[in-house]
This record gives structure tokens, C-alpha cells and sequence, in this order.
């Protein structure tokens, strides 16, 4: 019989050195071919907003990159044009300009807001929107040498969904026009050379404002309308009773009735009898050219009414573009 085999035998020291290192093989692995993951270069997805305005040095596009409350505008070529706190955008370059502050005085512009919100011409504004809103719900509509914006805002209380711009070389004017917060594209620029693309907008307005015929039908659509409002010869009659002697009919500032692709379609007359209480009655002469023309005791005179009756006489022409 066998004994059983009870302790292991100890190995040797030779053994011991020669199986200590238990020799592994290198687990070699089968090399993983795996596909380069190819991922795609990262993109950075900039979403810009257009503004209705071009750039004024190159013309390209102003865009930004929120939709509401930009800060700035930029062209593709990197002009850039910060918006102003009060949300109107500067685009009349220096090199543009012919004084140091063009257009209307900033007493003018003030006068004639005061005396605008008194409603006196209401009626006209009234036939503004009207005639604006026979075209689209959603037209384009500009008013050139808009001033404070008293007609854009009545457009904008007649209708939600109308898209307005408004220029105006003064920049007290279009300031005055943006605390109106009519959502509406402000910009200070000139009408003959104005900051919009070529048939971009689908009717022009212009109140008493100087009008560029061949730069107004650059930015119309074909098809697109123009409203001039101008004075009638009666117009404030009562008022310049006061600083003429001889009775001088207004002057309008209309354009020749066929000038160039325009065509006149309608001519609509407004005339009205109004009485101005107040100081109302010394910011209708300071919002009109009568102010310089009258003498000091005349524009006295005119102050120290306490009211004031005269005629309000309006031509309205309405043009087609062809
Ligand atoms: C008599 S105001 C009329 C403003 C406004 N449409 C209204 O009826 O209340 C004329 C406006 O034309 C602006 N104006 C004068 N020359 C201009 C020009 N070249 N381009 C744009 N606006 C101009 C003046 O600054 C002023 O606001
Ligand atoms: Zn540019």
C-alpha cells in the first residue's frame, strides 16, 4: 500500500529560482482595427436677423444676432453700427452730412409733437391710414422724413401687423420717433440717399417732407405706392394772417404729377376749419418756416392769442410706381 502523499515536498532553491518568474506570455492582443469615428467638424450655427437698413459704406445687409432688443447691427464686411439706448440706428456717415445737425431744428421737431398729440390734424391722419390700409395687412410701409413719428404711430394704432421704417435726417426726430415704442425699424439717414435695398418696401409715405422721386422708386416694389401729403393754398391761413400782410398761398412740395415711373392715381383734398387754444397756438408757428419769417413783435403777437382759428387744407396725391 502507498502512503498517501501528505506535505508537499518543498522545493528546492533551484526550483524555487527557476519558477519564480512565471513567464507570461505577453497577452498579445489582436489589434482592435476600429473605424476612425469621424466627427463632423463643429459647426458654430450663428442665426442673424435682418434689419430692414443696408450698410451705408458697402451696402451690404445690417444684420444681428438677436431677434429683439440688438444692441448693434454688422455687415458682412464688419461695419459695424451700435444701436442707440433709445432704439434707432445711426446711418448717416459724417462724410454725408452737410451741417452739423441737419434737418429740422430740435425746437421745430419738439413744437411739432406737442402740437401733433393736441389731435389737430387728426383728420389727416385718419385718411393717412386709411389710404395705407386698402394695400396688405402685412406691407412694408416707410415714411420718409417720418420727424417725431406722430403718423407712424397712428399707422401702428390702426394696425398690428403693418411692418413700419421710418427715416429722418434729424437725429432729435428719430430719436423722439423711437420713445414711441411703435415697433417700428428707425434710422437717421437721408431721403436721397436712403439706407434700404432696392424693392424692399411696398408704400412710402411722405408728410410735408422733401422726396427724392428716383431714390423712392429704388426702393419701392414694382407695382408700389407713394403718398405725398402737401399743403393746399389755404393752408393755415388764419396763422399767416398774423405775419403777412399780403395773403401768399402755399407752395407744395409735391412731385410733378407724372415724374418719371411714377404715375398719380388719385389726388384726395382735405380742408377743415380748427380752432387752437393755448400754447399750442406758439408751437404751430415754431413748427412751420412762418417762425423766422415773422418779426419779433409778430411772433409776440401769435403767443399771446388765446385762441386761434384758422384753416387746415391738406393735398394728398397718391402715385403708383410702374
Ligand atoms: C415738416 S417736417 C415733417 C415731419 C413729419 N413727416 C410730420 O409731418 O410730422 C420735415 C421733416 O423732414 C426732415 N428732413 C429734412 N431734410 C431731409 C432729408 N434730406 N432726408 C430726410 N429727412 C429730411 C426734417 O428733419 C423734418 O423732420
Ligand atoms: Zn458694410
Amino acid at each position: 500500500m502507498t502512503k498517501p502523499f501528505i506535505y508537499p515536498p518543498v522545493p528546492s532553491r533551484k526550483q524555487t529560482i527557476e519558477q519564480a518568474p512565471i513567464e507570461q506570455a505577453p497577452i498579445e492582443q489582436a489589434p482592435i482595427e476600429q473605424a476612425p469615428i469621424e466627427q463632423a467638424p463643429v459647426e458654430e450655427v450663428v442665426t442673424v436677423y435682418d434689419s430692414a437698413f443696408k450698410c451705408p459704406s458697402c451696402h451690404n445687409r445690417l444684420q444681428t444676432s438677436t431677434p429683439e432688443g440688438a444692441k448693434s447691427y454688422r455687415c458682412s464686411n464688419n461695419h459695424n453700427f451700435d444701436m442707440a439706448k433709445k432704439g434707432y440706428l445711426n446711418l448717416l456717415l459724417a462724410q454725408h452730412k452737410r451741417s452739423r445737425n441737419p434737418g429740422d431744428s430740435d425746437e421745430m421737431i419738439r413744437s411739432r409733437q406737442r402740437f401733433l398729440n393736441g389731435g389737430y390734424y387728426q383728420t389727416l391722419a385718419d385718411a393717412i391710414v386709411k389710404q395705407v390700409r386698402l394695400g396688405a395687412d402685412n406691407q412694408r410701409v416707410l415714411d420718409i422724413g417720418c420727424g417725431e413719428g406722430y403718423y407712424m404711430d397712428q399707422l401702428r394704432q390702426g394696425s398690428e401687423t403693418l411692418q413700419l421704417t421710418g427715416i429722418d435726417i434729424s437725429k432729435t426726430a428719430v430719436r423722439l420717433a423711437a420713445k414711441r415704442k411703435m415697433d417700428a425699424q428707425l434710422a437717421v439717414d437721408s431721403a436721397y440717399s436712403m439706407p434700404l435695398h432696392s424693392d424692399s418696401i411696398d408704400c412710402a409715405i411722405s408728410v410735408f417732407s422733401p422726396v427724392s422721386a428716383k431714390e423712392t422708386a429704388r426702393v419701392l416694389v414694382p407695382g408700389g405706392s407713394l403718398i405725398m401729403v402737401g399743403p393746399g393754398e389755404e393752408h393755415l391761413s388764419g396763422l399767416t394772417a398774423h405775419i403777412y400782410s399780403n395773403r401768399v398761398p402755399h407752395q407744395g412740395n409735391n412731385l410733378d404729377d407724372n415724374l418719371g415711373d411714377f404715375i398719380l392715381q388719385e389726388t384726395l383734398e382735405i380742408k377743415d376749419s380748427i380752432t387752437i387754444t393755448g400754447p399750442d397756438i406758439l408751437d404751430l408757428l415754431k413748427m412751420t418756416p412762418y417762425y423766422w419769417h415773422a418779426r419779433a413783435e409778430q411772433q409776440e403777437l401769435v403767443a399771446n392769442l388765446k385762441t386761434l382759428e384758422t384753416v387746415i387744407h391738406f393735398m394728398i396725391k397718391i402715385y403708383k410706381i410702374k
